[in-house]
């Protein structure tokens, strides 16, 4: 039967969290781009909530790029809802992907109370150009819906832009988080953390660390300060606007953005992420030697090509990783392009506090390791003695790509250890 969802979208149905609390959720195509910059090769949810008490409430809508808006009204009617039913909507993030359909939806509902932080009233303005009804809520304000229903607006900025508040529901312990503790990947059919298998589990567990870094890590310090402050909450379930939602173990999504959080700083965790590119094949020879002295060493490697490999997961491996390997020639007396793009990407995403080795090929001029010397100048990485050759390796350089492998795992070793 066809109902208006499409592929990948499950069934026109609302998904029941817990007695008066439901779950819209549609999916984005792995054909998109998040931010239009972000391959998603296995696409992503936008989960919006409702809550339902004498008044009802939305909290976070979706964007609508494909249709999506379509299958959401089916989802809203599954539970009798239709936009002009809602009395209150909650924007904890002004972010398009949750607010893109916001002026479809006001428009068949102009008389809906908006509740939001002061920063996301102006967005909402200028993104929107709606200014009416709005009512700027105080952290730790509350909204009865009666029936049992209280909502607490929870300030926290910057998960991800400088207007985010959580919501957070008193009588069932569910914290509405939108973009924090959230992943890619779908959801269909599976929404929550105890319908998934072990394999499942780790699946959105690894989509969690990429989301976060590719999207989220450049304010983990927010992150921090945000999960400390959320800890005076009794938190049963935690609902994000991605991904899957966490009512058996909340806690093992808190302590894993908590953990993310702390890659900032560093150490994060005892591995070795290899990041190599190559014109010729020169720098290219080196490899293999990086991956037997890493494997012989017995710490876990993540092995990137640059630009074959997706720049999402390249930046989720650095991010995990205490130790880097770079493998890049020079080009036209400077960094190989792709590699500078990348390097670059490290830099926006604070991908700071690494161990790290360079190798590559200087080509006929060198150039390479000035310009990383620049890139790299506020990333508070810990570099051991680049391998750096005219043209095409010779023994020596595979010798001392092994040795300073050997050197880099037991810095990073000793590192980890040292936590
Ligand atoms: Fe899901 Fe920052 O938007």
């Amino acid at each position: 039967m066809n109902d208006g969802c499409g592929t990948g979208n499950g069934q026109a149905k609302a998904v029941q969290v817990s007695d008066g609390i439901y779950c819209i959720p549609v999916n984005l195509p792995s054909s998109q781009l998040f931010e239009g910059m972000w391959p998603m090769p296995d696409g992503v949810s936008l989960n919006s909530y409702v809550v339902k008490g004498e008044k009802t409430a939305i909290i976070d809508l979706i964007e609508d790029i494909d249709g999506e808006a379509a299958c959401y009204l089916r989802k809203l009617a599954s539970i009798d809802l239709r936009p002009e039913d809602i009395d209150y909507l909650i924007i904890n993030h002004m972010e398009p992907d949750h607010t893109r359909w916001l002026p479809e939806f006001h428009a068949r509902n102009p008389r809906v109370r908006i509740y939001l932080s002061s920063k996301a009233a102006k967005m909402l303005k200028s993104f929107c150009d709606i200014d009416t009804n709005v009512h700027v809520v105080k952290n730790g304000e509350r909204l009865d819906l009666g029936g049992g229903k209280v909502l607490e607006f929870h300030e926290t900025p910057h998960i991800h832009w400088p207007e985010t508040i959580m919501t957070y529901e008193l009588q069932s312990g569910t914290l509405f988080s939108c973009d924090g503790f959230g992943s890619f990947g779908v959801v269909d059919g599976l929404h929550f953390d105890d319908q998934l298998s072990l394999e499942q589990r780790e699946f959105f567990l690894a989509e969690a660390l990429r989301y976060y870094s590719n999207i989220v890590a450049n304010f983990s310090t927010f992150v921090t300060k945000a999960i400390a402050q959320l800890s005076e909450l009794e938190i049963k379930v935690v609902a994000p606007s991605h991904g899957i939602i966490w009512r058996a173990n909340p806690q093992t999504i808190i302590e894993a953005y908590s953990r993310f959080a702390a890659y900032l700083k560093g150490p994060a965790e005892p591995e070795i992420t290899l990041v190599w590119s190559s014109m010729y094949g020169n720098t290219a020879q080196l490899v293999e030697t990086v991956e037997r002295t890493v494997r012989q060493e017995g710490m876990p490697l993540h092995i990137h090509r640059v630009p074959d490999d997706l720049i999402g997961h390249v930046v989720a491996s650095a991010w995990r990783s205490s130790g880097l390997i770079l493998g890049m020639p020079t080009y036209e007396y400077q960094m190989f392009p792709p590699m500078a793009w990348m390097l670059d990407m490290f830099r926006r995403k604070k991908v700071h506090n690494k161990t790290v080795l360079r190798f590559g090929s200087a080509g006929w001029s060198g150039g390479a390791q000035r310009e990383l010397d620049i890139i790299t100048e506020k990333l508070k990485w810990d570099f051991l003695e680049p391998i750096e050759w005219f043209g095409a390796p010779r023994q020596l350089q595979f010798d001392k790509m092994a040795e300073r492998t050997r050197e880099l795992v037991a810095r990073v070793r000793h590192a980890c250890e040292q936590e």
